[in-house]
C-alpha cells in the first residue's frame, strides 16, 4: 500500500467542543503524519467550494453557513492507506449510524453537528489539499524515534 495524503478537518462544533487534541491525538498514535496544519475561519466562498459537490442540495445553504461560522483545524495527514482509513476512522455521515470506537459514533449524534471531514477519495483530497493549502503549506519530515537515526 502506497504512502498517500488526505485532508482532515475539525469542523467549529468539534473546536468549540475542545475535541481538537482527541481526535487528531487517534491519528497520531496510529502512525499517521501531520504534514500541514492551520486554524482559520473558512469564508463562506471557500466553504462553498469545499462542498461544491452539495451545490443546489437542501441542506447546501446551513451546511455552508455552519462551516464559516467559526475556526476550523484543517490538517494534512499522510501515511499508508490513510485516504480510506481516515475515513473508516471518522465514521457514517449520521452519527446515529456511526460505530462506536469511530470518531463521530464516539463524539457525535447530530447530522449537522457531525465534528470532523475527511477526504472521500484520493481524487478528493488531491482537490481538498489544493484549496485549503499552498504547496509550501505541506511539509516533509522523517521521525526521530527510536531506531529511524543514522
Ligand atoms: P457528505 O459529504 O455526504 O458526508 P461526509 O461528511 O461523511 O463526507 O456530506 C457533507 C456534510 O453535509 C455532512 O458531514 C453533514 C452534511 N449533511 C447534511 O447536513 N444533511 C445530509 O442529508 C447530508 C447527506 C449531509
Ligand atoms: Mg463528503
Amino acid at each position: 500500500m502506497a504512502s498517500e495524503q488526505t485532508y482532515i478537518m475539525i469542523k467549529p462544533d468539534g473546536v468549540q467542543r475542545g475535541l481538537v487534541a482527541a481526535i487528531l491525538g487517534r491519528f497520531e498514535t496510529r502512525g499517521f503524519q501531520i504534514v500541514g496544519m492551520k486554524m482559520l475561519t473558512p469564508t463562506k466562498e471557500l466553504a462553498s467550494s469545499h462542498y461544491g459537490e452539495h451545490e443546489g442540495k437542501p441542506f447546501f445553504g446551513g451546511l455552508v453557513d455552519f462551516l464559516s461560522s467559526g475556526p476550523v483545524v484543517g490538517v494534512v495527514l499522510q501515511g499508508k492507506g490513510v485516504v480510506a482509513a481516515a475515513r473508516m476512522m471518522l465514521g457514517a455521515t449520521k452519527p446515529l449510524e456511526s460505530a462506536p470506537g469511530t470518531i463521530r459514533g464516539d463524539f457525535a449524534i447530530d447530522m449537522g453537528r457531525n465534528v470532523m471531514h475527511a477526504s472521500d477519495s484520493v481524487d478528493s483530497a488531491t482537490r481538498e489539499i489544493g484549496l485549503w493549502f499552498k504547496k509550501e503549506e505541506v511539509v516533509s519530515w522523517t521521525s526521530c524515534a527510536a531506531g529511524s537515526l543514522l
